[in-house]
């Protein structure tokens, strides 16, 4: 990547807990690195974060040690010394890894970690964000940074529902462009007596990937730590999955990032 062109930056974002976010920041990240591109996915599940279960990394470093030199002395700082790699087969990214103890990852400085992913960006052709279920002032300020959202949701319990309709108009009174935000649907087939065609009509909006319920699957990939674009690519997740990388698989344009990095809700908020 030629020196100061920013990357792409994915955040995987949902209104509920556990409906595939982490399994899908895992799987984009990995079919971008398997298409040859230099790729981080970093675990903003700060508490909480699956991600170093799912790949079985072994961190020697995490964003607490990162936050911590960061605030010694920022402009030093080294990413690279920060984060974890991940190889299976063809595949090869980096991952930032959530802190290690929960009282770590209380009390980070979001403006830090903001700071991280600017630089990262700056290094990667894509950063995948996977976050929490929460409109907290971190993943605001990750959905600002951002290229896309992919907006992850199932259709189970009426309230998931109600949540999801909160999220999306909540993002539209943000003022998120709504280019930029995608509405995936996880567990498709899953069995529920909710049609997702009732959801769209109560969201107004269509679902822009639908990935179906495969539990074998998923499961045999977090079992494994393996990617399931990698180890179950005949399957129609992972085809699913791969469709919604091949759409953006191109670097985004300065401008567009600008564009949302001052247009949305953080930053109006601080400015
Ligand atoms: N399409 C799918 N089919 C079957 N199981 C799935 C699918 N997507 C995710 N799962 C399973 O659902 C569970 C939750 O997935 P995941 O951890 O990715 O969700 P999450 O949104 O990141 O959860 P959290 O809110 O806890 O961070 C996992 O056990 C995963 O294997
Ligand atoms: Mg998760």
């Amino acid at each position: 990547m030629p020196a100061g062109t920013k990357g792409t930056i994915f955040t995987v974002f949902s209104t509920a807990y556990a409906v595939g976010k982490t399994l899908i920041a895992v799987n984009i990240a990995a079919e971008l690195a398997r298409d040859g591109f230099k790729v981080c996915l970093a675990d903003l599940d700060l508490q909480f974060g699956d991600i170093r279960y799912y790949l079985k990394l072994e961190p020697e470093m995490t964003i607490a040690d990162a936050e911590r030199a960061m605030q010694n002395n920022p402009n030093e700082v080294k990413m690279s010394n920060y984060l974890t790699p991940f190889h299976s087969g063809n595949i090869h990214f980096d991952v930032l890894v959530n802190p290690d103890l929960l009282e770590e990852a209380y009390n980070m400085d979001i403006s830090l970690i903001r700071t991280m992913i600017e630089r990262l960006q700056l290094e990667y052709d894509y950063v995948i964000v996977d976050t929490t279920s929460t409109f907290s002032a971190l993943n605001l300020s990750m959905m600002d940074l951002s290229t896309i959202i992919d907006f992850v949701g199932l259709v189970d319990f009426i309230p998931t529902i109600k949540n999801m309709k909160r999220g999306s108009d909540t993002l539209k009174e943000l003022g998120y462009d709504d280019t930029k935000i995608r509405y995936v649907l996880n567990r498709s087939n899953a069995r529920t007596r909710i049609d997702a065609s009732d959801v769209e009509q109560i969201l107004g909006k269509h679902f822009d990937y639908v990935l179906p319920n495969d539990f074998m699957t998923a499961q045999k990939s977090i079992q494994f730590g393996e990617p399931l674009v990698q180890k179950s690519r005949d399957t129609e997740l992972a085809r699913e999955i791969c469709r919604m990388v091949d759409k953006y698989a191109k670097p985004g344009t300065e401008e567009e990032q600008d564009k949302d990095s001052k247009g949305g809700f953080f930053s109006r908020l601080f400015s």
